[in-house]
């Protein structure tokens, strides 16, 4: 079987500003992170050309290339464009696609990997396109992220740990082995320990941190908020809590098109998506303390000149992944863009690597959001798993200035608009949009109907999946307000009964 994997994406971008340990022990200006992680682009997908902007970024120039068939040196050539436009269907992303991505075959022993199989592996898929959509990013005046920008920087790649401790929503293949329970500590009960930065949750379609099943627990049930409701209002009052996870929507409607960045999704939702979070955060009177951190969960098929960092990566926790790959969780993915904003970063910062430190092979990847999280708030409780100890992290740079910048742009430029027409909303569910949907049946008890819970959502089209999973947050979250209410142990999570059975 084909299990997909995640795709441990990863980062660095070489360490330009040598001697220079971003880590530091002094107490920290920012009191609130605030992430959002959006979905499945590459770094030289979003960003590579903004190098042309600014030299320092470790982008493209065009000349980056791969062969169609990476043993035939006589095969077409595919260089990278600047002409990326609207992407569907999305580019492959499984596990052996992007093994073959990053190594051009199936030996993985190569140190660094090539980066040599995109436009091979995107012509296995058999798409005449397929070579382009890969082989593409965008002109930086598309994307507000791209647009020439504020105080958003460095631009740290990062990467989707497979840990399985990720800040937000979990890697794929845990999702699709345990939808019902994703076992394991996160970031969220270190803070809750801390009453000081507690953290919240804001979503829209279905809140994907509730793949981790203790977020279920009752003592949760208060945390999560719709953004449309509260995001604005706590951030215009002031009230916006130490930890923030914005989830953006992943079901894509006429009234509400998606904004995840997700293919085939309009990059110009996502990017006005970011736009919005920013000129709120900006507009807040805790401004001065906030840090927000944008991030791409994985690389999404899409291409990456910077090879993968193979070699000395630990494993989290010595999970093996399954037959046939009995991966190990040792090497991270292909580049991902990752943006910090905050007035406490001196403009055009670009950062390449935690130099070393904490350990002479860190990088920066998703686990760092955790690690720079324990540190910003001096959080007593251990590192989530061996990848957080040994991930780089970013608050030492917001260390470097006595005073908060004043010149941050209040309002960022807006994006161009790709998609032309509306969302379609009897398309088929997307797999990722199936597992959203099984887990809105597991908080609404239906996957105790059938022996197949995989299969619930499979013929659902995209507007059935929306209406499913948003009545099965609310019911969950009414029956959990209810079960409070009744003083029910704070530590159970509530237990609906099933409903597929009365659904056509
Ligand atoms: C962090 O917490 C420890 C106690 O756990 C304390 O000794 C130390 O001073 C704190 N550091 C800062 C910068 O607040
Ligand atoms: C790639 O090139 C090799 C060597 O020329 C050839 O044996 C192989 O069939 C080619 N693969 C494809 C998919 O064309
Ligand atoms: C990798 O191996 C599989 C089966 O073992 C084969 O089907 C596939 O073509 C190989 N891929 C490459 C890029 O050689
Ligand atoms: C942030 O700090 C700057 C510099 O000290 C100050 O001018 C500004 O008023 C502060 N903004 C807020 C929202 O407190
Ligand atoms: C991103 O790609 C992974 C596969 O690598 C997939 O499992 C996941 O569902 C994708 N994300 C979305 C939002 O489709
Ligand atoms: C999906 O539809 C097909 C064909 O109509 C049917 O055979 C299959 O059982 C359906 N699957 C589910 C999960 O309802």
């Amino acid at each position: 079987m084909a299990t997909t994997t995640c795709p441990l994406t990863l980062l660095l971008f070489l360490l330009l500003l040598s001697g220079h340990p971003y880590s530091s022990s002094a107490a920290s200006p920012i009191k609130t992170v605030v992430v959002l992680v959006m979905e499945n682009r590459s770094f030289d997908h979003m960003l590579g050309w903004m190098k042309k902007l600014n030299p320092e970024i470790n982008g493209v120039d065009g000349s980056e290339s791969n062969l169609i068939n990476t043993t035939d040196p006589k095969s077409t050539r595919v260089f990278f464009g600047s002409q990326s436009h609207f992407v569907d269907p999305d580019p492959g992303h499984s596990f052996q696609a992007i093994r073959e991505q990053i190594f051009g075959s199936n030996d993985t022993s190569t140190i660094p990997p090539p980066m040599n199989g995109f436009a091979q592996q995107a012509k296995s898929m058999g798409s005449q396109h397929a070579q382009r959509r890969q082989m593409n990013g965008f002109d930086p005046d598309k994307c507000v992220i791209g647009g020439s920008p504020p105080c958003r920087r460095p631009r740290s790649p990062t990467a989707c740990t497979s840990t399985p401790a990720p800040p937000t929503a979990p890697p794929p293949m845990w999702r699709r082995c345990w939808p019902k329970r994703y076992p394991q500590r996160t970031i969220f009960e270190d803070l809750r320990g801390r009453m000081e930065y507690p953290s919240e949750y804001t979503s829209q379609n279905i809140p994907a941190t509730l793949f981790y099943r203790n977020l279920r627990k009752l003592k949760y049930v208060g945390k999560f908020h719709p953004y449309g409701l509260s995001f604005k209002k706590d951030a215009e009052n002031g009230k916006l809590p130490g930890y923030v996870v914005v989830e953006q929507r992943y079901m894509d409607s006429k009234a509400e098109p998606a904004n995840d960045d997700h293919p085939s999704h309009d990059v110009y939702q996502g990017q006005m998506f970011v736009k919005e979070v920013y000129e709120t955060l900006r507009a807040s009177p805790q401004w001065n303390e906030t840090l927000f951190v944008i991030t791409y969960d994985e690389h999404g098929g899409f291409y990456d000149h910077v090879a993968t960092p193979n070699h000395g990566v630990p494993s989290p926790d010595d999970i093996v992944g399954p037959d046939p790959f009995f991966f190990k969780f040792d090497r991270l993915g292909v580049r991902v863009p990752t943006i910090l904003i905050s007035p406490w970063i001196p403009k055009g910062t670009v950062v390449h690597g935690p130099n070393g430190w904490p350990f002479p092979t860190s990088e920066y990847e998703h686990s760092s959001i955790p690690a720079t999280v324990r540190k910003i708030f001096n959080l007593s409780s251990p590192p989530l798993t061996r990848r957080e100890a040994w991930a780089g992290t970013f608050d030492g740079i917001l260390q470097t200035l006595k005073q908060p910048r004043t010149d941050c742009p209040e309002k960022l430029p807006t994006p161009v608009k790709i998609r032309q027409g509306d969302a379609n909303e009897d398309a088929k569910v997307s797999e990722f949009q199936q597992e959203l949907i099984q887990l809105a049946a597991v908080l609404k008890g239906d996957d105790l109907l059938t022996s197949y819970p995989g299969k619930i959502g499979k013929n659902m089209s995209v507007r059935e999946g929306k209406e499913y999973m948003e009545s099965a947050v609310k019911s969950f979250f009414e029956a959990g307000f209810a079960a409070k209410k009744m003083g029910v142990d704070e530590q159970q999570i509530v237990k609906m009964r099933p409903s597929l059975s009365t659904r056509p």
